[in-house]
């Protein structure tokens, strides 16, 4: 992006002294990490003691061993720079890449400082890995990347500038967005989604969504598509997904996917993008992981993973997730192959409020 960060970039890949990012040394991290588990019940953020983090810190593979060796991809997470190491990927290895790269915001990852620049410089950026990262892409691979608004058109720019067939810009709404006095308050990110040729794969039926219905269309055996709502609920219809996603909540405390990653996705976003443009056992590549929520939504739904995290402690929490995938699958608007509405337990009641 600039140059204080290929500065960083360089530094990160030689450099590691295997310290958790958060400042904190030996008793003043302990207690940290004590008291962090010392929260309410209810609130289901991930959180590590210092003795899990060691355990963990085990498993963790360092991007930069990949120099002059073969990695070994499947179902693995990599602590290291994915800029600088990016030559150590096999070409076209990957069925479906997410990438969530650093907007063009100031931002802290928890140490790692970006700084809002000019288009130009974030565009800039951005040619440091993209042209690579397409490289990794299968033929007949799809590639999803995540913007706001503010960066979403020099996104489009640069896909469009690196030969992608672009095929949709996703918009989801944020259902919360700070207020703003002098112009409209922001709640929607967007996610483009791009291929490298005509010939991809794309399944509309893994990805539907089911909704309680206002206005029903009607044929002469009555409304269509309806199913009867639960115990009374109101009723509802399977519709196809659009590329306007108002279901999606940001993780927050009382969610179990929940860290303290400023900008984790949520695991339902990310299923919709795995369902619809993956097959079960394909490879699902992410090179900027952040908490594991791409590894660890693919790991759920049976695909293989493997992502790259600059941020040891990320990394961390992404292992500590997948160690806990082991034991649930569950997705959190996903049931039995159908997304649901958000909030929908909510809707559930009121519909049947109305009906009483
Ligand atoms: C927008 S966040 C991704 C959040 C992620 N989707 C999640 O759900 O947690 C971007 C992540 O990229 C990481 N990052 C930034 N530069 C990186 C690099 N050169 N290589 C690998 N990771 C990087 C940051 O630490 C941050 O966690």
């Amino acid at each position: 992006m600039n140059l204080e960060n290929k500065n960083r970039d360089e530094r990160m890949l030689q450099n590691d002294d295997g310290n958790v990012s958060d400042g904190l040394k030996g008793k003043a991290k302990l207690n940290k990490a004590n008291k962090e588990k010392q929260r309410s019940p209810r609130n289901k953020t991930l959180s590590l003691l210092l003795e899990e983090r060691i355990t963990l810190s085990k498993k963790l593979i360092k991007l930069s061993e990949g120099e002059g060796a073969k990695l070994q991809l499947q179902n693995t997470i990599f602590h290291g720079n994915f800029i600088a190491g990016q030559q150590f990927f096999p070409k076209k290895f990957a069925k479906l890449i997410i990438v969530d790269p650093p907007y063009n915001l100031t931002k802290d990852f928890h140490g790692e400082k970006f700084r809002k620049t000019s288009n130009e410089a974030y565009f800039e950026y951005i040619q440091t890995w993209l042209p690579t990262l397409i490289g990794l892409l299968d033929d007949a691979g799809s590639l999803y990347l995540c913007g706001n608004w503010y960066n979403s058109s020099v996104l489009w720019q640069a896909l469009v500038e690196n030969g992608m067939m672009i095929h949709n810009r996703i918009t989801w709404q944020r259902e919360k967005g700070r207020g703003a006095k002098n112009n409209w308050k922001n709640c929607s990110e967007d996610i483009w989604f791009a291929t490298k040729t005509k010939n991809y794969y794309y399944n509309a039926a893994a990805v539907k969504l089911k909704r309680h219905v206002l206005a029903p269309y009607r044929n002469s055996q009555g409304p269509k598509d309806w199913q009867p709502g639960e115990n009374g609920a109101g009723a509802t219809r399977l519709t196809y997904a659009s590329n306007f996603w108002d279901d999606i909540t940001v993780p927050y405390w009382s969610m179990a996917e929940n860290t303290e990653h400023p900008t984790q996705k949520s695991e339902k976003l990310l299923a919709k993008i795995i369902l619809a443009s993956s097959a079960p056992g394909d490879m699902v590549f992410d090179p900027f992981l952040g908490s594991g929520s791409t590894a660890v939504t693919a790991y759920k739904l049976q695909r293989q993973f493997c992502g790259v995290e600059i941020v040891k402690e990320y990394c961390l929490w992404a292992l500590c997730r997948l160690e806990k995938a082991k034991h649930s699958s569950l997705i959190q608007g996903y049931k039995d192959g159908v997304f649901s509405e958000r909030n929908s337990e909510i809707l559930k009641r009121k519909f049947k409020q109305k009906k009483t």
